[in-house]
């Protein structure tokens, strides 16, 4: 309760935001509902909220924040003083994140993971306590060979497979392997994200830009480059498949030029209307190195990722990632392992590609209504959304979301430097609040919008 009160104190809550059922936050703080009633209703007494039947609870508007008597006063003022409102600080910490790249972490399965690492635990060898190799632990592999085969068309023995600290190891493993076979050019796609593009160029290859067009990724321009970095399932962040020609052309450019394609397959379990789009390794194991996550369909936090690898990669990578497994967690790894075989992972799959295909049809119509002259592109797939924007419009509208206490980002952010600014729009991760935010983040979004 001190937090929420102090959320409001100091504007980080803005006057007038809607805060989630008590039902709601209570699970998400994995506490008992009455608790957060009681604390809601406290706060209304006290004049911070207020209750209305129908409207739920919201943040007072004459609770505007208010300055400390002097700097460097921690106690600030007393409970229950009020100031006029006035113009909330610019730099206040947002209230409301839509950034894309996260999932929603309040549903991360708690109980079902500790059920898991319970079970791995129980049963795991002496041995899998030490160290461990650089491969990561074969329980691991064998399960993820089997469930990456099912869901994802990749074609995986457990032998092929190295676990990794999510993608962006995968990624610095191939940057070092690659660097190792004298390879300077890497494509990479016109939007994508910066860190992965400066991931490679500290390794010392260049990343020029391929061409983009409306069907995606231009792979017909592939040329002299040693590999291609891309998202076929879903390209980050404009979001479409990358059409079966292009996939095509893709395969062709590698096996006519010995070069390699790097598959980020981040989201690709999260597809809604129509069936999953296969993973282009399926079409050529020895040309396509298949890099997947457990942060988007389960958590960052985890830091969990494996490579599917041509045959004739895997001794580099394992020399790349050194004698031991000095990275992953050898008891997630077992946990993980036991999360997939016993089926949790396919139900938790099922589970968040439910609730994220109702956010996502929630977020299509609250623009119908609220901003129809916005339009939405990107849905089919994954957990993030592009608001196309009027022309010059799209750094007023981040500034203006920024002031009214959402972050969004735009999606000139994810420009690769060679291409020329193209049309403005946001890129909206709809799956990055909790549940009970998530209400208060899309209200917060079509105020913001123009
Ligand atoms: C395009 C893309 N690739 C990969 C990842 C996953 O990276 P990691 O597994 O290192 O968390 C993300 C996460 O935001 C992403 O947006």
């Amino acid at each position: 309760m001190d937090a929420l009160r102090e959320a409001v104190r100091s504007g980080r809550l803005a006057p007038g935001t809607r805060l989630p059922s008590s039902r709601s936050l209570a699970a998400d703080l994995g506490i008992a509902r009455n608790t957060v009633a009681d604390a809601y209703a406290e706060l209304v007494a006290e004049g911070w909220l207020t209750a209305r039947q129908g409207s739920g609870t919201r943040v007072a508007r004459r609770a505007a924040p208010r300055p400390g008597p002097g700097a460097g006063n921690r106690a600030g003022p007393g409970r229950g003083a009020f100031v006029p409102a006035r113009r909330p600080p610019v730099r206040r910490p947002p209230a409301h994140t839509l950034h894309p790249g996260m999932p929603d972490l309040g549903s991360f399965p708690r109980a079902e993971w500790l059920k898991a690492a319970r079970r791995a635990l129980t049963s795991a060898p002496h041995e899998a306590l030490g160290y461990g190799g650089p491969r990561g632990r074969v329980e691991l592999r064998t399960v993820l060979a089997d469930y990456l085969a099912r869901a994802r068309g990749v074609y995986a023995d457990p032998d092929r497979i190295v676990i990794c600290s999510g993608f962006v190891h995968g990624l610095r493993l191939m940057a070092q392997v690659l660097r190792g076979r004298r390879v300077r050019d890497v494509a990479v796609e016109s939007y994508g994200l910066d860190i992965h593009w400066n991931l490679l160029t500290e390794a010392g290859l260049r990343t020029p830009a391929l061409p983009f067009d409306e069907h995606g990724t231009r792979t017909g321009k592939l040329g002299r480059q040693g590999a291609v970095l891309i998202t076929p399932a879903h390209q980050f962040p404009l979001g479409g498949a990358l059409p079966p020609d292009r996939r095509a052309a893709a395969v062709d450019w590698a096996r006519r030029t010995g070069a390699l394609i790097l598959e980020d397959d981040y989201d690709g379990e999260f597809r809604y209307d129509r069936q999953p789009v296969g993973a282009l390794q399926g079409l050529d194991p020895e040309r396509v190195v298949y890099l997947g996550t457990a942060s988007k369909s389960l958590t960052p936090g985890l830091r969990l990722g494996w490579m599917v690898l041509p045959e004739d990669l895997v001794g580099d990578v394992l020399v790349a990632k050194g004698h031991s497994d000095w990275v992953s967690s050898a008891l997630d790894q077992l946990t993980l392992a036991e999360f997939i075989r016993s089926g949790a992972y396919d139900r938790h799959v099922r589970g968040m590609r439910l609730r994220y295909r109702r956010r996502r049809d929630q977020l299509v119509a609250a623009l119908a209504e609220r901003a129809p002259d916005v339009r939405v592109s990107g849905i089919a797939a994954g957990l993030h959304a592009v608001l196309e924007l009027p022309p010059g419009t799209e750094r007023t509208v981040v500034q203006s979301a920024a002031w009214q206490g959402l972050a969004v980002q735009g999606l000139d952010r994810f420009r690769h430097p060679d291409v020329p600014r193209g049309r403005d729009a946001l890129v909206v991760g709809y799956a990055t609040p909790t549940d009970s935010a998530w209400t208060g983040a899309l209200d917060a979004l079509c105020r913001a919008l123009p």
